[in-house]
């Protein structure tokens, strides 16, 4: 066996790309380092220097990545990583954390993606794409009473509708193809969701803790999808072999054929499933860590962040050994602003005396006007709470709210209730 890595690295120079909760809560974890972030948000500059610079462009962000020196690049969204930025970057000679441009197609495209689970022999929802609205009404005869309707271009997981309201299904997908997009129909898939982030690098395989996110935007699963209105981790329901199960079931086989393909992957690969009667089956994969989980999942973290991100964009995962985790719980809950997820109102003044604190308050969607926090986007913040029970991580992450204000924001009260209650059954 391969010793673990137990020192911290020296002191790097890292570059993240991004701007929301998520990288907000990568930059908290790699503190102590020098950072720097793209394009960043206004709650960021307490962590890295801010750099105003384009995510999407390969150029821009190479070019900042020799401006600032950096020893390492980590790209949070997904949207770069399809637009080939972590080619780029690579191809200048960086240290990047984050799947080439034809590795994130397992996000980009579903098409792509079901076709490498078929090769690997993964068991996941079956599926239909839809590319012409006359096709719409008979493709849906062959799904329901739940529809599962997906956007099947990027949609930062925010494109889907699951309704057992036929008309609301194929609303959706007339939108869709409207838009110039293609539409997925597929089965849907029994069970209480997980979201298992592996770092992945070629073969190699190292699972964080499992979460759960709470997709829907009010309390008791009412609403529209969101990109996720809250987290929690890890998971009391799971089985103790759950995680191992899905390693050695899904994300194992599917590095591996990433590998045949001639395409490893090197970087996050979350394999986002139902926990079914059979076992994990997958819903989606994403090239990316998720967004909120991540912000709970990161604050259990006892393994220095740079090393494990290191050690993927090194190509020596495995030498890293499994990661090292505190006891208990974490739990976040998201403020979003009044109208998100459909039309979020921005610019409305925030204010708290605990937003300048990220082991607190990691921010998302917010800007700066005239030196103060306003709202910039739809997830505005995530409030976060650790503790040695589910019940007392979750009140932490509730009281951090209590002294924030946001005209009109709004957020779910009951973010992991379901599993303290005891009320998730396999
Ligand atoms: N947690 C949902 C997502 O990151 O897409």
């Amino acid at each position: 066996m391969l010793p673990q890595a137990t020192c911290r690295l020296e002191l790097m120079r890292i570059l993240v790309i991004g701007s929301g909760g998520r990288e907000h809560a990568l930059l908290h974890g790699l503190s102590g380092h020098e950072l720097h972030v793209a394009p960043g948000n206004a709650g960021m500059a307490t962590l890295a220097q801010v750099h105003p610079v384009d995510a999407a462009s390969p150029e821009a962000v190479t070019r900042l990545a020799r401006e600032v020196d950096a020893e390492l690049v980590v790209i949070g969204p997904e949207i770069p990583l399809v637009a080939g930025v972590s080619d780029a970057l690579r191809g200048a000679g960086f240290n990047v954390f984050g799947p080439s441009q034809a590795a994130a197609q397992l996000e980009g495209s579903k098409a792509f993606a079901k076709d490498v689970m078929a090769s690997a022999g993964v068991f996941t929802a079956s599926a239909t794409q839809v590319t012409a609205l006359d096709e719409i009404d008979a493709a849906l005869d062959g799904y329901g009473p739940h529809y599962v309707v997906k956007d099947d271009g990027l949609a930062g997981g925010k494109g889907v509708v699951v309704t057992d309201d036929r008309e609301a299904a194929a609303a959706h997908a007339r939108a869709v193809i409207k838009a110039g997009n293609p539409v997925l129909l597929e089965s849907f898939l029994e069970g209480p969701e997980v979201s298992l982030f592996c770092l992945v690098d070629g073969e190699t395989v190292v699972p964080l803790l499992p979460a759960q996110d709470h997709k829907r935007a009010y309390d008791g699963d009412l609403g529209p999808n969101t990109g996720g209105m809250g987290a929690y981790t890890p998971l009391p329901w799971l089985p103790a072999d759950g995680v191992s199960r899905i390693v050695a079931e899904v994300v194992e086989p599917v590095a591996r054929e990433m590998v045949a393909r001639g395409i490893a992957y090197q970087g996050l690969l979350y394999a986002g499933l139902a926990w079914g009667p059979e076992g994990p089956a997958v819903v989606e994969f994403n090239a990316r860590f998720g967004d909120p989980e991540t912000q709970a999942v990161l604050a259990l973290l006892e393994t220095p962040l740079a090393d494990a991100l290191n050690a993927v964009a090194t190509g020596t995962l495995a030498q890293l050994g499994p990661l090292r985790w505190a006891e208990g719980y974490a739990a976040t809950v998201v403020l979003a602003a009044e109208g998100y997820p459909e039309s979020p109102r921005k610019g409305d003044a925030l204010s708290g005396d605990n937003l300048d604190d990220p082991s607190r308050i990691l921010h998302a969607g917010t800007a700066s006007r005239d030196g103060v926090y306003v709202s910039g986007g739809g997830r505005v913040l995530n409030a976060l709470g650790v503790g040695a029970t589910l019940a007392e991580a979750v009140e932490a992450a509730y009281a951090q709210l209590e002294g924030v204000e946001l005209q009109g924001g709004f957020f779910r009260r009951d973010i992991a209730r379901a599993a303290i209650e005891g009320a998730i059954s396999l």
